[in-house]
């Protein structure tokens, strides 16, 4: 191979566009969906439309019709966490936008600070379905998210403010954002045990398998991004 193929396959390789392709692809769309399903589904079909308590989730109707504060604070703020993540991944990736990036950060982390609280305070009262502990197994499940997903953002938060140490905040911030993932994660694997026609089965386990893969992931490529980084100029 010629040197000037080597060089320009090396430079391919390590091209911020790809990175910034399989953001949009892989996190931006699907986090997108998912805010738009569920806002649509929560602030306006079920409101319009509450027949459709019957069928959707009846299990917890009555709950949510107890703790509608918390739940519809915990929905509107994720919403709006799942939006304005992808965004500043994809500012931060191109080297760009810095107010912009500060402003959505912001938003963001308002977003993940009242979304979480509300999350611990439901995960008392998430589903149980209909296996002997499944109180236990649901309500330490998304107890521990809603904890990881507030302590890793206030690292994330001190990386910045506190520290000025840019790369502290990018690898916090990821892992950070790989735990709001977990909601998209959870959609897909509720769908199929839905499927499976174990819904109440299955249920109380996603309040563990539906995040733990993610903070995993999440950091290890926090890790990648900021090998690769390392002597850029920051966000
Ligand atoms: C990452 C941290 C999160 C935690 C700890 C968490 C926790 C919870 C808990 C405990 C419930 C009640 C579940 C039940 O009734 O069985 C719940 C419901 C819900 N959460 Fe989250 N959640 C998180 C992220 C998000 C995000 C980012 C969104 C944004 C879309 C979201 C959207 C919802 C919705 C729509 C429900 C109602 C149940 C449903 O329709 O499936 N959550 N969440």
């Amino acid at each position: 191979m010629a040197a000037s193929d080597a060089a320009s396959t090396a430079l391919t390789a390590t091209s911020p566009h790809r990175g910034y392709l399989s953001v949009i692809l892989l996190v931006l769309v699907p986090s997108a969906l998912v805010a738009l399903a569920m806002s649509t589904l929560y602030f306006v079909m079920l409101p319009a439309m509450p027949f459709l308590r019957d069928y959707y989730f009846e299990q917890q109707e009555q709950t949510y019709a107890t703790y509608v504060v918390p739940l519809l604070g915990h929905i509107g703020a994720g919403t709006i966490a799942l939006a304005c993540g992808p965004v500043n991944l994809v500012n931060a990736l191109r080297n760009g936008y810095t107010r912009t990036h500060r402003y959505v950060g912001a938003v963001y982390a308002v977003a993940v600070a009242i979304s979480a609280t509300c999350a611990i305070f439901m995960s008392f009262h998430a589903y149980p379905g209909i296996i002997p502990g499944g109180r236990l197994i649901v309500t330490s499940g998304f107890c521990t998210l809603g904890i990881l997903w507030l302590g890793t953002l206030m690292m994330a938060l001190r990386g910045i403010l506190i520290r000025h140490d840019i790369v502290a905040h990018r690898f916090w911030i990821i892992t950070n954002f790989s735990l709001t993932f977990a909601a998209v994660v959870i959609r897909a694997e509720n769908g199929a045990i839905i499927a499976a026609d174990q819904f109440d089965r299955l249920y109380p386990w996603l309040g563990w398998v539906s995040w733990v893969p993610c903070p995993i992931v999440g950091s290890l490529l926090a890790r990648r991004v900021n090998r690769r980084r390392r002597g850029r100029v920051p966000v």
